[in-house]
């Protein structure tokens, strides 16, 4: 039996029906923060493409140019989708505890992380787990070996 609830945010709702609510309220944001991350890792598939056509093009080119600056319109338009879009549904989404624990794990990918884009690299997350570092250390060793002959 439903017991009618005369206070709070739903006063003409029973208490069957302001669970519901709430519950489909919650599957709501969740499914907009799952489209929120597919389109992200598009992006960011995108944006990768387009740093590795940056790399291999003649910097002198018109080319080079024309590449340059759609990399800089997509991470124009993906910086605009996360702070205006994605990191508020985080931010809904999460608690406190588990926000400065992903800011710890994303910190410490960022010192093993590869320095150049890997478009043709698998981009799963058991993958990225397993080959991330060791592409990482190879751009690193590739960048202090440039780095001392140039
Ligand atoms: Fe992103």
């Amino acid at each position: 039996m439903a017991v009618n609830i005369m206070h709070g945010k739903h006063p003409d709702l029973d208490v069957v029906d302001v669970l519901m609510e709430d519950h489909r309220e919650a599957l709501r944001t969740l499914r907009e923060a799952m489209a929120a991350t597919s389109e992200d890792l598009r992006d960011h598939r995108k944006i990768e493409d387009i740093l590795a056509r940056v790399e291999q093009a003649d910097p002198c080119s018109n080319d080079y140019i024309k590449v340059a600056k759609e990399l800089e319109g997509s991470v124009e338009d993906h910086v605009k989708f996360e702070e205006q879009l994605q990191f508020p549904q985080l931010r809904q989404l999460a608690a406190r505890e588990q926000l400065v624990d992903l800011a710890g794990q994303v910190m410490k990918v960022k010192t093993t992380a590869p320095t150049h884009p890997h478009p043709r690299a698998p981009h799963d997350a058991a993958s990225l787990k397993l080959v991330g570092p060791a592409m990482g250390l190879a751009d690193r060793l590739r960048d202090t070996l440039r780095a001392s002959t140039s």
